[in-house]
């Protein structure tokens, strides 16, 4: 049985001389995936012709053999609990809400509705929608760490109006680290007849995932951030009846000949990303079923209430909103505003320890990410640090 931790660290090509505890924001991939990849790129540099334009994809739905894509596809649909040939790639999840996003007939006088919870770059995203179809964007207020799973459903249920036609929502949030309870919230929103897009960024690798079981309309997350996959590698999938007027943000040969056709190729690019996938998801179960999950889950756990006991700051946190981040209140005398956030990470940062820092009206959060290279002593190193400071 493998002991995680710092021991399985010079898997990782992560400077041994950082604390690292960001693993959410962009990923980090084993070392192995990494030679995986180069092998694939040498693979398609022997005969890049052959590779990219008869192997890679099928843009026409008519091949015999399935192409390389659909293959790995094939393989990573059961990790996020959807059939092969539903599962479609894009390059991150920015990529996918907007494939939704901006091929969804809205008409004019519906109403987008985001959290604030919600990650920047998606809520633009909506914006931009709402604005170039005539509709309204409009902000339902989440409470941060420390409420009940009921409360979002509730505070969503009552927020949303009869012109809502769709709200993006996640089931992971970035800067809080809740874990949503986003089955009820697809079901109160479909009471109200609102489409559901959820926001899977932090999802597959982290927290168990079954998209077709969810009840949503779309469901977009990355592979490159908790499925060791490498950068940019990102998934799609809509449910049966929204697929006839989805589209790729970027239109290209495959139009017309059904959806993988249209999203598997998208013009010429890299396409080792997400033909590694299937190895990544090897590897991370090869360590045992749900043992990475685990593991990771209960660092994040023990993190909240080890941080907030050595930084006397409160954490109500549910364990059940956790899955492999978590954030946590820091002590008040570091501030509130968002240069006292940046001040902070930079100082963190110059002593060697990354972890985003984030501002809020009431104080400031750090968001640990546990990741199987990490242990409590990193954790235990973060607090003393920031007791130091200040
Ligand atoms: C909740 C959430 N949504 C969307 C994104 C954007 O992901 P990407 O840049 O891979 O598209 C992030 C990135 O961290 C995120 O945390």
């Amino acid at each position: 049985m493998t002991t995680f931790g710092r021991a399985l660290r010079d898997q990782w090509y992560l400077d041994p001389d950082v604390t690292y505890l960001n693993h959410g924001t962009v990923g980090a991939p084993p070392r192995a995936v990494i030679a995986e990849q180069f092998r694939l790129m040498e693979e398609i540099e022997r005969h890049p012709a052959r590779f990219m334009l008869r192997e890679l994809a099928d843009t026409t739905g008519e091949a015999t053999e399935p192409s390389r894509l659909r293959q790995a596809a094939a393989q990573v649909a059961p990790f996020v609990g959807v059939q092969p040939d539903d599962l479609l790639f894009v390059d991150n999840i920015t990529t996918g809400a907007n494939s939704v996003l901006r091929s969804f007939p809205f008409r004019t006088g519906d109403e987008i509705v985001v959290t604030s919870l919600g990650y920047g770059g998606i809520t633009l995203a909506a914006t931009y929608a709402a604005r170039s179809n005539g509709c309204d964007l409009r902000t339902i207020d989440l409470p941060g760490p420390g409420a009940a799973p009921h409360e979002y459903v509730e505070r969503i249920e009552a927020g949303l109006r009869p012109e809502s036609r769709m709200i993006v929502v996640d089931h992971l949030a970035a800067n809080s680290a809740l874990v949503l309870p986003i089955r009820e919230i697809a079901e109160v929103c479909h009471r109200n007849g609102t489409l559901v897009l959820a926001d899977g960024a932090h999802v597959p690798g982290n927290i168990a995932l079954d998209i077709e079981s969810l009840g949503v309309d779309w469901y977009t997350g990355n592979l490159h951030k908790w499925a060791w996959t490498p950068r940019s590698s990102g998934v799609l999938w809509a449910a049966p009846e929204h697929r006839d007027v989805l589209h790729p943000a970027v239109i290209s040969w495959g139009l017309d000949h059904g959806l993988t056709a249209e999203f598997d190729l998208l013009g010429t690019r890299d396409p080792t990303a997400h033909l590694t996938a299937p190895f990544a998801i090897e590897l991370l179960h090869s360590y045992g079923e749900g043992a990475v999950m685990s593991y990771n889950h209960q660092l994040a756990w023990w993190s909240g209430q080890y941080l907030s006991d050595a930084w006397g700051t409160p954490f109500a946190t549910p364990e059940e909103m956790i899955g492999a981040m978590v954030s946590v209140r820091l002590p008040e005398r570091f501030g509130s505003s968002a240069d006292d956030a940046t001040r902070l990470r930079d100082e963190l940062d110059r002593r060697n320890i990354e972890v985003p820092v984030t501002a809020h009206p009431d104080g400031l959060t750090v968001r640990v990410s546990a990741q199987v290279y990490c242990d409590r002593d990193d954790i235990e190193h973060l607090a003393e640090t920031v007791t130091e400071l200040g």
